[in-house]
């Protein structure tokens, strides 16, 4: 930690210094940034409070400035941007109500810095930097901020049913820091959440995902999946991640708790460096669990088809939560049904003819569902774990061998419908469906290299089995295919 933080040693901090004392406006470097700063975390973002017209002071400062940057004004919300060559200024005169970043308001009370201060959502975001002569670089620090980024602890500077109450995305926002920075959330603090957490509903998704994201990011996003489950804001944001929870049992069954395995999944992928996709699916891989839970005296607990049925939700789950829907949301699906298919292949013996299937079902996205079947092993049972990962190995190496072989990762079957409608003279159908099918299975089967030269007197073969007259025989594929 740098502390009490140090403003850089940037003119530019002169520069506002100056302009500010020029306009005789009191000003500050607030927020994030003196957090980022004491945290040593970098940050490029610069939040300036002024007690004044803070639209004034940056154009005051953008005239001072070498280059004479254009200042960005948004007069709704009383601020404007101001950006330079390392950093993005933003400017705001001090105000007495709640500071919402994304407040449509547009009449905001001009207040003191205390009031400014005591409106912010946590202590260790309420920290200041003094730009003014007397005392530049002095800390300002009415809320203890300091000490709670000492002790680790997420507090609010007021009584936090009114924090909560300015703005209830600070709900998720204590969770996320708390994740971000593994911090703890003060006791007070995190009950007011538990308290207010119907408030969230106001909030919108966009803003809410935004959060969740941001947590799902963090190092360790299980911490935050917890503290959400706790303060009973998970049902409300993600009902269907919440019914993970719990254990079942019949007799001596018992199943394992969905929600802490897929959390230990989460955790796993993320030591892969997963990006954000690779950590969702790891979320939902199980997430039709509950739903197709059954007890078979016989064998204990199932949840036959899970994977497919979580697949299927996949898209509906990805729009509730207002994620984007496009190639992102088709390898989360892609993995959600595929993420038994490795471990299938591990306990059987491999064959050409699986891995082939795979490797052309997952296509680029087997990297990533590997890494996910690997962290789904969560046995307590280190033995089982090593023996799994072991197999996996032999997959694994399988896969390269077969792709080397074959190139099945983007393959296209060489056999179109239209080389098929042209040489047996039929229209589109389901007949030509199923000869394109069976052109496919051959080849994954391995019977035939998807080669023009092998795959279509396999066809030819094919069709005077079934019957079908060979209306025009091509020597080669037609242009562009
Ligand atoms: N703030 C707040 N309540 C909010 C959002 C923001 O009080 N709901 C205040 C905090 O003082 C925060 C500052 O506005 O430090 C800037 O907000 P923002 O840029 O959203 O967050 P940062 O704290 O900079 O953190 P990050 O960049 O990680 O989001």
């Amino acid at each position: 930690m740098n502390l009490p933080p140090q403003l850089p040693d940037l003119p530019l901090f002169r520069t506002i210094a100056d302009a500010a004392q020029e306009l005789g406006y009191p000003a500050y470097v607030i927020g994030g940034f003196v957090r980022d700063l004491a945290l040593q975390r970098p940050s490029k973002d610069v939040d300036v409070v002024c007690v004044g017209d803070g639209i004034q002071l940056a154009q005051a400062v953008g005239r001072k400035l070498p280059n004479r940057p254009r200042v960005t004004v948004f007069k709704n919300f009383g601020t404007a941007m101001l950006p330079t060559p390392d950093i993005e200024l933003e400017f705001v005169g001090a105000r007495k109500e709640s500071y919402r970043a994304e407040s449509r308001k547009p009449e905001v009370e001009a207040g003191t810095l205390e009031e400014d201060l005591a409106r912010r959502d946590f202590t260790i975001n309420a920290l200041g930097l003094s730009l003014n002569a007397e005392d530049f670089g002095a800390l300002v620090d009415r809320y203890n901020g300091i000490q709670d980024l000492k002790d680790g602890i997420i507090r609010t500077p007021l009584d936090p049913d009114i924090t909560f109450s300015d703005d209830p995305l600070r709900m998720m926002r204590a969770i996320r820091f708390a994740t971000q920075l593994n911090f703890d959330i003060d006791p007070d603090t995190f009950d007011a959440i538990a308290r207010n957490k119907e408030r969230i509903r106001i909030v919108s998704q966009e803003r809410i995902t935004t959060e969740l994201n941001k947590i799902i990011m963090a190092p360790k996003p299980s911490y935050g999946f917890k503290l959400l489950f706790a303060s009973g804001l998970l049902p409300l944001i993600f009902p269907k991640m919440a019914l993970l929870q719990g254990v079942e049992k019949r007799g001596q069954h018992a199943h394992k708790d969905n929600f802490y395995h897929t959390l230990q999944v989460l955790d796993n992928v993320v030591e892969t460096r997963a990006d954000l996709w690779l950590r969702w699916a790891a979320i939902l891989h199980d997430i039709a669990k509950p739903a197709t839970k059954r007890f078979d005296p016989k064998v204990g607990w199932t949840f036959h088809g899970h994977e497919d049925k979580g697949a299927r939700w996949t898209p509906n789950i990805f729009a509730d939560l207002k994620l984007p829907l496009g190639e992102e949301m088709r390898m989360v699906q892609k993995l959600v049904r595929l993420h038994l298919r490795p471990i299938a292949l591990v306990k059987e013996t491999v064959t050409d003819s699986a891995v082939r299937r795979l490797l052309f079902e997952a296509g680029d996205d087997i990297d990533n569902l590997m890494k996910l079947c690997r962290a789904d092993i969560t046995s307590k049972d280190h033995q089982r774990v090593a023996r799994y990962l072991r197999n996996f190995d032999v997959v694994e190496q399988k896969l390269r061998e077969v792709e080397e072989k074959d190139h099945l990762r983007n393959f296209k079957p060489v056999i179109t419908g239209e080389i098929i409608m042209q040489t047996f003279g039929l229209a589109p159908s389901k007949a030509v469906g199923e000869l394109k099918d069976a052109v496919l299975e051959a080849i994954l089967d391995g019977q035939v290299r998807n080669e023009f030269g092998e795959a279509y007197p396999w066809l030819l073969a094919l069709g005077q089995r079934k019957g079908l007259e060979v209306k025009q025989e091509l020597a080669a594929p037609p242009a562009g295919e």
